[in-house]
């Protein structure tokens, strides 16, 4: 190696050099891409996490010892080459890549390390099942795309943290050791050696201990914190996960959300992404009822048409008796293009409506033909079919699917159907890949951005019988509503908001109940009792009761945000080490056995299954 080189190691990346460079003498390090013998040259591809160079080695170069080392070389072994920059001849130019139009005729080369043969292929293109990727995550994350993914988060997660740092907020670190802050999910525990029988729970989300600084007098808060939810896992989910928590003391939720829209659109900024503020929103029961969903993607049509009307007299007696009920309604959602689809392939659908509540799912198929294909095609007189197709806007080929039942639980099947429908006709695909042209006849953003407000405070369990929080249980109620929480629970309006990000829950927040006797109410309405209400939050109750300021805040989903900003199929492209959907980290073999005397030490004795 020459002695005149200013990095220990390299002097450049392997993405950085280009034909300006020409002539440059080069150290590199980086690892075996891939190696190509061809004509007594060997050509190797370099790669570090900044691109990718083409190292040339040749017999008549430099006495050709590093050709001779070259012929022993194989994939993935890190190396350092010494080395001068070259045009590559005019065809063998690579227009794809960065470096591509020169390449390092090699003087010296130091094999670092050696390594095994890759159990799969690391680049893009190959299709390796994901539990092989997992099993060895350290070689997929030198994967290109997991790389910029991961890198695209650095930059983002960066981004924001300085944006909040600009606006005067502290970073605060909160304990993973504690009690349980209910989100919906249950807790993972941790049992403590020195108090056996006792445990610790580690926080769905910092909820409870952000409220505390804000009483602490911290007024600006924010953390990245690691939040741990044991729930079924899906694509969007993951049992340990990381929020971009933030809390503030003295607003309004106008300047909450001012203040959030100001530091997202500098973080979205930073990876490309304009995210044009202030942000639309729309209030929780007119998406409900427009899209069926709390986190629709408005980038598509398909909304949800009411035409309890229509049935009123109707002689199919599911939809005469839910438009004759108080409370219930007929909807129902035209998916364009699938009436051409066949009966077997329709009945399908009625899965997808049971899976979420639906005790059948009635449907008509308008054929190309003019006919019409549904199973309730008897009970559907001429004049209810003309006002349906007027209401529905349909057209030979479209399929129209029906929930009858209550409100919520109608809007929530459709919501469903809607965006499996969406997945189905090709239109999520279409999308991810920006190809989509909406209603309007132009091809749809990049990323549908908006607010969902005015959340009622409380959903209705049926099957427990009991009132669950629709976010958690220290949401302030809207003031006028406050009188109704005993007498009309569900009509009781809350301060909340969720960001919602191409059809994901991307964030959620809202202010906090800041007063001790409406927080007792709430904990009340909402199934605890005093004394239980005492020992799960006490703390809380008692720190209330020493001057709480009014509050607010909002925890972003860094994971899902990122994933969408991947275009990924999964929240797993975008951490370093996630887990599978049945919480395994398939690495480390996580989790495992322990010992018996770690058990003893902590008084456990697992069941044998
Ligand atoms: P919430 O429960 O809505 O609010 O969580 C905030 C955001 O976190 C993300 N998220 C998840 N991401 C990956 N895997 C999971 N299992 C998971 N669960 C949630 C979502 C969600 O929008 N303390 C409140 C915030 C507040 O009120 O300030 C909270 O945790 O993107
Ligand atoms: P039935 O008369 O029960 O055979 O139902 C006729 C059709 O209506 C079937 O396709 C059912 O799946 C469907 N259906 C039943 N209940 C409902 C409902 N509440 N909403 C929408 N469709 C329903």
């Amino acid at each position: 190696m020459s002695n005149d080189k200013t990095y220990s190691y390299h002097t450049h990346t392997a993405g950085q050099l280009r034909a300006s460079d020409i002539g440059q003498h080069v150290v590199l390090t980086g690892w075996v891409f891939s190696r190509r013998d061809l004509g007594g040259l060997i050509f190797i591809d370099l790669r570090d996490r900044a691109g990718i160079t083409q190292l040339t080695f040749d017999p008549d170069y430099a006495g050709g010892d590093a050709f001779k080392t070259a012929e022993s070389i194989r994939p993935e072994w890190p190396l350092m080459v010494e080395g001068t920059v070259r045009e590559r001849p005019n065809n063998q130019a690579n227009k794809e890549r960065a470096t591509g139009d020169i390449e390092v005729l090699v003087e010296s080369v130091e094999i670092l390390n050696t390594s095994e043969t890759p159990p799969f292929p690391l680049d893009d293109e190959a299709q390796t099942a994901e539990d092989l990727r997992l099993r060895y995550r350290y070689l997929d994350l030198r994967r290109p795309v997991l790389q910029k993914n991961l890198k695209m988060r650095s930059d983002f997660a960066f981004a924001l943290r300085s944006a909040l740092h600009d606006q005067d907020f502290y970073e605060i670190e909160t304990p993973i050791l504690g009690k349980s802050t209910p989100e919906g999910a249950r807790d993972f525990i941790v049992p403590s050696r020195m108090q056996p029988a006792n445990f610790y729970a580690l926080p769905q989300s910092p909820q409870l201990l952000k409220q505390l600084l804000m009483i602490g007098g911290i007024e600006r808060y924010y953390q990245i914190a690691r939040c741990f939810r044991d729930e079924d896992l899906r694509a969007d989910r993951q049992p340990e996960f990381t929020q971009v928590d933030i809390e503030l003391s003295f607003v309004t939720q106008d300047d909450v959300i001012d203040i959030l829209e100001l530091c997202l659109r500098k973080a979205f900024a930073a990876v490309g992404v304009e995210l044009l503020t202030p942000l639309r929103r729309i209030p929780f029961w007119e998406a409900m009822d427009t899209y069926g969903s709390d986190k629709p993607d408005t980038r598509y049509g398909m909304h949800l048409v009411d035409v309890t009307n229509i049935f009123k007299d109707a002689s199919f007696k599911v939809f005469a008796s839910a438009a004759a009920s108080a409370g219930e309604c007929v909807k129902c959602i035209n998916a364009k293009g699938a009436g051409v689809w066949s009966r077997a392939q329709i009945d399908k659908l009625e899965d997808v409506a049971k899976k979420h509540g639906a005790a059948g799912l009635a449907w008509m198929a308008f054929k190309e033909d003019g006919s019409l294909q549904s199973p309730i095609a008897k009970f559907v007189s001429e004049s209810e079919l003309l006002q349906l197709k007027e209401q529905a806007d349909v057209n030979p080929g479209d399929l129209l699917l029906f929930a009858a039942t209550k409100r919520r639980a109608a809007d929530e099947i459709l919501g469903a159907l809607r965006s499996h429908m969406a997945d189905a006709l090709g239109i999520t695909q279409a999308l991810l890949e920006g190809t989509y042209v909406g209603p309007s006849g132009e091809i749809a953003p990049a990323h549908d951005f908006l607010w969902i407000v005015d959340f009622p405070l409380v959903k209705y369990d049926e099957e427990a019988g009991r009132y669950d929080p629709e976010h958690h249980p220290f949401t302030q109620p809207v003031e006028a509503d406050i009188k109704k929480l005993e007498s009309d629970p569900l009509s009781v309006r809350s301060y909340t908001y969720d960001f919602v990000m191409d059809g994901f829950e991307a964030g959620g927040g809202g202010l906090r109940i800041h007063k001790r006797d409406l927080q007792l109410k709430v904990l009340e309405l909402l199934g605890y009792d005093a004394n239980l209400a005492e020992e799960q939050f006490g703390f809380l109750l008692e720190a209330l009761s020493f001057g709480a300021p009014p509050m607010g805040g909002f925890a972003l989903g860094l994971d899902r945000v990122c994933m969408l900003l991947a275009g990924a199929p999964s929240i797993r492209d975008v951490m370093a080490f996630p887990k599978t959907t049945s919480g395994s980290d398939l690495m480390m073999q996580a989790p495992s056995h322990v010992s018996e005397a770690q058990l003893k030490e902590t008084g456990i004795k697992p069941s044998e299954k």
